[in-house]
């Protein structure tokens, strides 16, 4: 059985591959699932390398494919759905069981009969390509990286410009493994480090005095995210800042910052170079739009 997953960032389309086995007829059965950050492409071709030669016995009716040899070109002539995910299923035979081994050339049409869609920029790449990492290697980031990131975080909308929340920028390494450690203590398991080895931590924390603070701090924590997706670097969003600065531990380490005021922590946002492959994301639910037209 094979299992292959590829990601062109460019065409904002991930193409997994995944064996079904032989059919009764003794045909070998791929199913290619599609997902598309967003939906706006009216067709999508990949190619797929396999370990022997293959020939097609049968594709779906909006499905052209092409195979030489041990590559098989597949161009699927039709919109993505809405939620922007799409099976293709293919049957092959083959001398035996073939393995995929790459998936190439993955590429989209944004058009359809001249009609141009709406182009997907870098802000949009970001939202859809990101996803939480929770492997990191352990180099620090240049400083330079670090503040174009939090500097997006304080670009952030607030509520009445009020800019409640603080950020802290944490790449002292004793600092980070002493916020770390209490992070595990709050989780129950001590000895843990909730921060997946990330070297970078940005802890926000903003003003309860300002009634939208926790919409603030959120908001921050986002802008950052992508802002990190952008520059390639990996990130996830680490609970329990609450509890964390709500602790006579964690009021020392603000007032020996010069951090005073009434602030309650939002979240902290790990940053790091990633360590390994990246997740596709998880399916989104139905139903999570209700357009009101
Ligand atoms: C408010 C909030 C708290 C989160 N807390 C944690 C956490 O403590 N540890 C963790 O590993 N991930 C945490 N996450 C990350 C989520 O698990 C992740 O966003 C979710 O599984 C979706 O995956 P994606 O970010 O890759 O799309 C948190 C995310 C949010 C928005």
């Amino acid at each position: 059985m094979s299992d292959f997953n590829f990601n062109s960032d460019e065409e904002c389309l991930n193409v997994s591959v995944r064996s079904d086995g032989a059919d009764d007829n003794g045909s070998y059965k791929f199913v290619c699932r599609l997902e598309h950050f967003g939906h706006q492409s009216y067709g999508q071709s990949f190619g797929i390398y396999f370990s022997q030669d293959v020939s097609i016995v049968e594709v779906p009716g909006d499905v052209e494919a092409i195979a030489e040899g041990n590559h098989l070109h597949i161009r699927r002539n039709n919109q993505m759905n809405d939620n922007g995910l799409v099976e293709i299923w293919i049957k092959l035979s083959a001398q035996e069981s073939p393995e995929v081994t790459g998936i190439t050339d993955i590429a989209c049409q944004p058009e359809e009969n001249g009609k141009e869609v709406l182009e997907i920029g870098a802000v949009q790449r970001a939202i859809y390509s990101r996803r939480s990492v929770r492997s990191y290697q352990p180099d620090m980031l240049p400083k330079e990286i670090i503040e174009r990131i939090v500097t997006a975080g304080t670009y952030a909308a607030t509520g009445m410009n009020h800019q409640s929340p603080v950020i802290l920028a944490v790449t002292n390494k004793e600092m980070r493994d002493k916020l770390s450690a209490m992070n595990a203590r709050i989780l129950g398991k001590e000895g843990d480090d909730p921060f997946y080895g990330a070297p970078v931590v940005l802890v926000v924390l903003a003003d309860k005095d300002m009634p939208t603070f926790l919409y603030d701090g959120s908001l921050v924590i986002g802008n950052m995210m992508l802002a990190a997706e952008e520059l390639g670097i990996g990130s996830c969003w680490i609970h329990r800042a609450k509890e964390e600065f709500e602790s006579d531990e964690g009021k020392e380490i603000l007032s020996s910052l010069g951090i005073a005021g009434n602030y309650e922590g939002i979240g902290h946002l790990i940053l790091g170079y990633p360590e390994g492959e990246k997740n596709a994301a998880a399916p989104r639910k139905e139903n999570y739009v209700c357009y009101v037209d």
